[in-house]
């Protein structure tokens, strides 16, 4: 059974009409890679980074320890989880997206950390890593994305070792009705419109907030991170519940 909400119908069309979820969403990530990370800044006012930040912070890896970022992208919470890392951590981000990839490796290179940060491609839904692998797993603005997400969280289970954890970062619904209406008509209104200025891709940012709105809310989500397997969750929201942080353990042996 999966516990993946229905897409809304525009964007069941749209999925239909690529020939599936996953191949939408790489095209279109293929096609905005070049405006990826401008976007998030304009969009988030910079507020992105210290969200990554603070997810990456609950998953801070120790000596030699290894850690796997999902739907890494251009590597944006990869580079984060190693910055707040011991020094001799290693992180692996994974896309299935070339082009954000790719951008990926030239901004780490330039940070120097190719030592340190490498960038793989291949699906977040079916993880080709052995078994209890990582010593954590993150992922920033992906979930909403997978077409699965209790499977996905369950990829991450698997990858991770026993006593590892989580951390999701991802949007949300937030719970004030008032600043609700606001975050809609930014969400709804302007977000397609700077995408369409700025990102040159109007549709991109429309599949924005349509996969929010069909998206779990947070305490939804902890229930699906449990029932794949994860405990101890827990959550944090961000500006009044638009974005959600949620964190978990992998249950020891
Ligand atoms: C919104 S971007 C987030 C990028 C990055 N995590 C960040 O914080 O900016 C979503 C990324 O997830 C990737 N993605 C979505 N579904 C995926 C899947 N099933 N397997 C691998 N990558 C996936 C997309 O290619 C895209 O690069």
């Amino acid at each position: 059974m999966t516990t993946t909400p229905s897409p809304a119908p525009q964007l069941r069309a749209r999925f239909d009409a690529a020939g599936g979820k996953p191949v939408y969403v790489q095209r279109m990530f293929g096609r905005i890679a070049g405006v990826y990370d401008l976007m998030n800044r304009v969009m988030t006012g910079g507020l992105d980074g210290r969200w990554r930040r603070f997810a990456a912070q609950q998953i801070a890896l120790g000596p030699g320890q290894t850690g796997l970022d999902i739907g890494t992208g251009t590597g944006d919470l990869a580079i984060t989880l190693a910055r707040v890392s011991a020094p001799s951590a290693r992180v692996v981000g994974v896309d299935f997206t070339p082009e954000m990839l790719e951008l990926g490796r030239k901004k780490i290179g330039k940070l120097g950390l190719a030592k340190r940060v490498e960038l793989v491609q291949g699906d977040g839904e079916r993880l080709d890593f052995a078994d209890n692998s990582f010593d954590a797993c993150c992922s920033a603005f992906v979930v909403r994305n997978l077409a699965d997400i209790e499977h996905g969280f369950g990829e991450m289970l698997r990858v991770v070792r026993p006593g590892g954890r989580v951390v999701c970062l991802e949007m949300s619904h937030p719970y004030n009705p008032l600043f609700s209406a606001g975050f809609h008509l930014y969400f709804d209104r302007i977000i397609p419109l700077l995408g369409k200025l700025i990102g040159r891709s109007a549709e991109a940012y429309t599949y924005l907030p349509t996969s929010v709105t069909s998206f779990p809310d947070a305490p939804a989500l902890k229930g699906i991170m449990e029932r794949a397997g994860w405990r101890d969750v827990r959550y944090w929201y961000r500006i009044g519940g638009g974005v959600a942080i949620h964190y978990g353990v992998k249950p020891a042996r």
